[in-house]
């Protein structure tokens, strides 16, 4: 296997999390924050995105997976797992790897709206350029980045490489 070419440094997500952490910390005080992480590609970002969080806020994790091959997503998407907790009334913060179709997103977004939480926002640590997507509301973004594949951080290739610590490209 290649080594994977760095497009975003470990450094460079750190400091960007910790700008994150610190509007989300500003925006919901005083507030029932409960952060949402869709795995498994958000485990990383929501774990290190979250210490940047300087409040009482509550965790619960959902876990989808849409059909297709290992590239491309088809909009179907399956949920795996549900939210353990009641979201009726609370301010949730979806937390996500990357929006590429923005498919999943989509259809999560509409799906919790449904459960009447007092406030559903959305953060990203990737966002695709150059794609044609539904509008989507990220309050709180990381990176934009070129349409290309991208590993690590949490993303996979065939489930492999969530543990690269940055966010690096296959060039082959
Ligand atoms: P979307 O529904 O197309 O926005 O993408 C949904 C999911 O596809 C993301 O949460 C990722 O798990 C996965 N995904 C999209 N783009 C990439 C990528 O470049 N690398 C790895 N996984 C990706
Ligand atoms: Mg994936």
């Amino acid at each position: 296997m290649n080594t994977p070419r760095e497009l975003i440094s470990a450094q460079e997500i750190e400091s960007k999390l910790a700008e994150m952490g610190k509007a989300i910390t500003d925006d919901y005080r005083g507030k029932d924050l409960l952060m949402v992480g869709i795995l498994k590609g958000a485990f990383i970002v929501m774990a290190d995105l979250a210490r940047h969080v300087d409040l009482p806020v509550e965790f619960d994790f959902m876990a989808v997976s849409s059909y297709g091959s290992a590239t491309k997503t088809s909009g179907v998407v399956r949920i795996i797992k549900d939210l353990d907790q009641e979201v009726a009334g609370r301010h949730i913060l979806i937390v996500e790897d990357i929006i590429d179709s923005g498919l999943t997103i989509h259809y999560l977004m509409k799906n919790l709206s449904v459960r009447q939480p007092a406030s559903i926002e959305l953060a990203a640590l990737l966002i695709k350029d150059g794609i044609e997507r539904p509008p989507l509301p990220v309050r709180y973004e990381g990176f934009h980045i070129p349409p290309e594949f991208v590993i690590g951080y949490g993303l996979d290739y065939a489930e492999k490489y969530r543990n690269l610590p940055y966010i690096g490209v296959m060039d082959d």
